[in-house]
């Protein structure tokens, strides 16, 4: 069925999650809660926010002021990394709460998986776990996990993550580990879905954005869409943020597996710390 602004992924719980949603990594201040209430008053139903983007408060203020009802919107955000480990984890989301100024999040993630530590990653799955069974959360979920961490994770723990948020986009084609999470019943969620704009002059993505009369951003949205993939694009610009929702359209098999090969296919979020050693 053809996708719309409104469509949502059904998660391995049963929670909806919209298709589209708003980044907010680097936004901050009065243009984070500005463009937080732009994009909730022009059929945003969902914001991605982080412990570690330190907008927390402004997310919740631009969700105060664009007067949308707690329900009718979905909000994730994610454990930090200096905030892993079973009791810290569960209080940090007290304070993310309060910030938010709501009484539950819809998507709980874990940032980034301690790689040295990996038994501090299992503990915060086990705090996540009873958080959603408290009801501060409805659904978890992790980020930036490959497939054999995902492994690690579930040899240990009964619950599947229900979202694997990772890098994704048409110069970073995870075919792999979109087929390994689809097996598992994980949904994937393109982050930095449109290369942070890095590579919109490409001259394969210019011949399909005018072939559909679209933006480079657009098709590169679109083409995260045709493979069911979440995308939360940021964008602190009013014109954008439309110009980002304006992606619910089909791309031809033969457009599409131009897309798919684009080259070269580069990772641009590479991660603080010990990041995991990524296949590609
Ligand atoms: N889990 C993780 O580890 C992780 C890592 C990275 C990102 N994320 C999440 O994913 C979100 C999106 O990723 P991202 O912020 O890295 O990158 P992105 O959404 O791919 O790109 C954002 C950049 O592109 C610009 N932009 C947005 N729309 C545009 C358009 N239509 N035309 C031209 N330029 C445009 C933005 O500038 P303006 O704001 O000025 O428009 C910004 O510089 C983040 O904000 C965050 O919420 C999660």
């Amino acid at each position: 069925m053809k996708k719309t602004m409104k469509s949502t992924a059904t998660l391995n719980n049963g929670v909806e999650i919209p298709y589209l949603g708003l980044g907010t990594w680097l936004s901050r201040g009065r243009e984070c809660e500005q463009s937080v209430e732009f994009a909730l008053r022009n059929g945003y139903d969902h914001i991605d926010t982080a412990q570690g983007y330190d907008n927390e408060r402004q997310v919740g203020n631009g969700w105060k002021a664009s007067g949308r009802p707690r329900e009718d919107i979905f909000i994730t955000t994610k454990i930090t990394n200096s905030n892993q480990g079973y009791d810290k984890s569960k209080l940090s989301l007290e304070k993310s709460l309060e910030d938010l100024q709501t009484d539950y999040v819809d998507l709980l993630l874990i940032h980034w998986p301690n790689i040295s530590d990996f038994q501090r990653s299992i503990d915060t799955w086990r705090a996540l776990v009873d958080l959603q069974d408290q009801g501060l959360c409805r659904s978890i979920g992790v980020s930036n996990f490959t497939t054999p961490l995902i492994d690690r994770l579930l040899r240990e723990v009964d619950v599947v993550p229900a979202i694997n948020q990772v890098e994704f986009h048409t110069f970073l084609y995870q075919k792999q580990l979109l087929e390994d999470c689809h097996e598992r019943g994980i949904q994937i969620e393109a982050y930095s879905p449109i290369a942070k704009g890095k590579r919109f002059d490409h001259e394969g993505l210019q011949h399909v954005a005018k072939k559909y009369e679209r933006s480079p951003a657009q098709v590169m949205l679109a083409w995260c869409l045709n493979h069911d993939l979440v995308v939360i694009p940021k964008s602190v610009n009013e014109s954008r943020i439309i110009e980002n929702a304006d992606i619910f359209f089909d791309l031809d098999d033969d457009d599409l597996q131009v897309l798919d090969n684009l080259q070269p296919q580069t990772r641009l979020v590479k991660g603080a710390g010990s990041p995991p050693s990524w296949e590609n």
